[in-house]
């Protein structure tokens, strides 16, 4: 027995309905942020991309391409992500004169296709604080701990120890529509892979620096970078558990005149 088919049989009862099935599923993917090092067998990630290939999308145009990293190429983007990180953390720390390097070598500045550093709107303050604290006292990271807090967001480019990343592009010229479209890819590839046993991580982060990944494949012209998935096997780490819940979906329901 793998050890997927193990995961999948202790949380899902197979005589139970299918929609139950589906809601238990929907209920307990969660974000995982600490992984084994186990590689993911070809044959059981080639399952899960089948059906994320069953999402729909607008016109089926299926507007995004995918880039799957594993075994060296991963630990070569990783490895320059990392770099770019520090460098970017080193001119944030190092005052005027940091800044001005950064600026001037232009190495560590984001040359992401989208920005993912950006002012957050104010209404969505209060939910993105409260997954953050949440999240860091799992980590038993302190509130002004700077350095702990780097260390974990950090940890994002070192696909949190995952032994596979794949990183998804949009087609620019389908607007908003094909960014809409990967996020339904996304996230049926997220419970396909929970359905399956593999954990996952879905990470904007990924998308802050473009040039390592479009180093090591042949990304089309007109496909943008939009996000990036760790995924692998979920440790035992505390991190793990952690479950930020959701409001209630009526607070999502705006009211009628
Ligand atoms: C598009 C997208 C981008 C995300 N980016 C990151 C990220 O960069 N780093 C991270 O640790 N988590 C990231 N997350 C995970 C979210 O924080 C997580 O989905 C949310 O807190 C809800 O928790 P859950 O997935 O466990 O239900 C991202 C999720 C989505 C859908």
């Amino acid at each position: 027995m793998t050890l997927a088919t193990t995961i999948f049989e202790t949380m899902f009862d197979a005589s139970s309905n299918p929609s139950d099935t589906l809601s238990q599923l929907i209920r307990t993917r969660r974000s995982v942020r600490d992984f084994l090092p186990h590689a993911i067998p070809e044959v059981l990630l080639n399952k899960v991309l089948e059906d994320a290939n069953g999402a729909p999308s607008w016109s089926n145009t299926q507007p995004y391409r995918i880039a799957i990293a594993s075994g060296d190429v991963r630990a070569k983007i990783s490895a320059e992500l990392c770099t770019l990180f520090d460098l970017g953390m080193a001119a944030q720390s190092g005052g005027v004169l940091g800044k001005l390097r950064l600026l001037l070598t232009r190495r560590g500045l984001p040359d992401g296709d989208f920005s993912t550093q950006f002012p957050y709107p104010d209404d969505l303050q209060p939910q993105r604080r409260a997954t953050g604290a949440g999240l860091y006292e799992v980590l038993g990271i302190g509130r002004k701990d700077i350095a702990a807090r780097n260390r974990q967001m950090r940890r994002n480019f070192e696909f949190f120890g995952a032994p596979t990343a794949i990183f998804l592009f949009a087609h620019k010229g389908l607007r908003e529509f094909s960014v809409l479209d990967t996020g339904i890819f996304l996230n049926t590839l997220m419970l396909s892979a929970h359905a399956n046993g593999l954990a996952t991580c879905a990470q904007g982060a990924l998308a802050t620096w473009a040039g390592p990944i479009r180093a090591e494949f042949k990304i089309p012209v007109p496909y943008q970078l939009i996000s990036g998935l760790s995924i692998g096997y979920a440790s035992e780490a505390a991190v793990n558990n952690f479950n930020p819940g959701r409001s209630e979906f009526k607070e999502q329901q705006v009211g009628s005149r």
